[in-house]
């Protein structure tokens, strides 16, 4: 039976679901592919660590180098994550013409371009599928299932550690530090999980997933990022009582000339389905003009379901090189020459619904010189809440906005910010409400 041969760098929580899954599952992927494939060699720098998986004989190595440059070894998968030896392994393998699978989107999406470049270069394919979604077939989604479609929006839940944080606050009521120390030790949060709680990781998948659906180059830092910090415990409580879950969401749009893309916590009503996505799924929800509206949804991190999708991209890359056909989908999901380079909308150019939290003092009149000041900026109030009765020490103000464009609204919470009877900082959050943009349209 022919044989392909499969280097693996890196065996921490990906890397040992993805061998675990190429040593337990061989007999079942040998039915699918007609082949085998074996894991020839696998590199970690700490060999000493417990791992609960049977490797053949003379399988580990310290030297990734010895993977890379083993003329028997057909696809490099690597695993290690990073912005630094990372690179420069896949760039060693493609000059090896070795496949490349990765799960790498903090890489892709900042360096995706020149390493699909030199992929192509090298006549062989990156695959990515586990960067973005954990388990989500989305990239194979976009390059190939929707491939017949213009698609006008993909937006959703993309990262798993924060939404199981948001999840755990919402539904336990337990601490923020607590829920991320449970999410690092279920696998989910990246080496540093800043990446994940300030939006990072969430806006380099949104870098990798728009550029291929609109076919455009989206840059990480032209995108809007705001990540979960900020959120208060009484933010979720008060979403809570107005009919919203607080999501970290992604939202991209095609535009025409430009594309909306943009990461930031957001209210979306409770009987919407991204607000049933719990813990560490995610969902991606798809517009495209023939196929209206594509929802897909499952675990977004963690070992077993990431290592599934690098496991289908490894089978992807055997198939083809069983049949010799190289880069049979564009790596970027479009001809090299036909990708755009649309610019991305400002923050501030956006039209959104708002909640609104002030801290006002408890007195006559408050209320009417805040709803003025957001009337002078021609922000329409949807609802406005007074939280309890408290005239020594102040009282929150809760109010939900119609739609309304970002600029004027900075604007009004700086004036309303530098009132003698607002007493702290403004918060801010934006909510997405299907019902009002109708509304709006109409
Ligand atoms: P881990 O930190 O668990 O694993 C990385 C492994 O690589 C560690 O064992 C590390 O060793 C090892 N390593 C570091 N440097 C080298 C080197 N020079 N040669 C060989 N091995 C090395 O990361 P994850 O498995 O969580 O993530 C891997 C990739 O997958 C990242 O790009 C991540 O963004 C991505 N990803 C992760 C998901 C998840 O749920 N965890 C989901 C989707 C994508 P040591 O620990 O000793 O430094
Ligand atoms: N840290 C990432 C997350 C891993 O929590 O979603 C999956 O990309």
């Amino acid at each position: 039976m022919k044989k392909i041969n499969i280097g693996l760098l890196g065996l921490g929580t990906v890397g040992m679901g993805t061998a675990k899954i190429l040593i337990e599952n061989k007999e079942i992927i040998t039915k699918r592919t007609g082949v085998e494939l074996r894991l020839k060699k696998a590199a970690d720098i700490d060999l000493n660590k417990k791992r609960d998986v049977l490797f053949e004989k003379g399988t580990l190595t310290k030297e990734a180098l010895e993977v890379i440059n083993d003329d028997d070894i057909d696809i490099i998968v690597e695993m290690i994550g990073g912005k630094t030896i990372a690179k420069e392994f896949i760039i060693k393998a493609l000059k090896n013409k070795k496949y490349v699978v990765t799960a790498n989107k903090a890489l892709l999406a900042e360096a995706g371009e020149e390493l699909f470049e030199l992929a192509d270069k090298n006549k062989v394919d990156i695959a990515y599928e586990a960067s973005v979604g954990g388990a989500i077939p989305i990239i194979k989604s976009l390059r190939e299932s929707l491939a017949g479609n213009n698609i006008t929006s993909v937006n959703g839940i993309l990262n798993g550690t924060c939404n199981y944080i948001l999840s755990k606050i919402a539904n336990e009521n337990i601490e923020f530090e607590e829920a991320l120390a449970q999410a690092q030790v279920n696998g989910y949060a990246e080496a540093d999980p800043n990446f994940d709680i300030e939006g990072f990781d969430t806006a380099h998948k949104t870098a990798i997933m728009a550029s291929l659906a609109y076919g455009t180059k989206v840059n990480f830092e032209d995108i809007y990022i705001e990540g979960i910090t900020g959120i208060a415990k009484i933010d979720i409580k008060y979403a809570k009582e107005f009919g919203y879950l607080i999501k970290l969401l992604a939202i991209t749009k095609d535009l025409g000339n430009s594309i909306e893309a943009r990461i930031h916590p957001t209210m979306i009503p409770i009987d919407n389905i991204l607000s049933k996505i719990d813990g560490s799924l995610n969902a991606v929800s798809v517009f495209g003009d023939a196929v209206g509206e594509l929802m897909l949804c499952g675990y977004g991190a963690g070992m077993m379901p990431t290592a599934s999708a690098v496991v289908g991209d490894i089978i992807d890359i055997a198939r083809n090189i069983i049949f010799n056909t190289k880069i049979r989908i564009p790596i970027a999901g479009f001809m090299q020459n036909q990708i755009k380079n649309k610019p991305v909308l400002s923050i501030d150019d956006i039209l959104t619904n708002y909640y609104f939290r002030f801290f006002c003092i408890d007195k006559p009149n408050v209320l009417s010189q805040v709803a003025g000041i957001l009337g002078s900026y021609g922000i329409s109030i949807k609802s406005v809440h007074q939280k309890g009765r408290n005239p020594q020490e102040g009282v929150p103000v809760i109010i939900i906005t119609h739609l309304a464009k970002e600029f004027e609204v900075k604007k009004a919470l700086k004036e309303i910010s530098a009132l003698d009877i607002v007493l702290e900082k403004p918060v801010l959050i934006r909510i997405e409400d299907e019902s009002e943009t109708d509304t709006a349209a109409a």
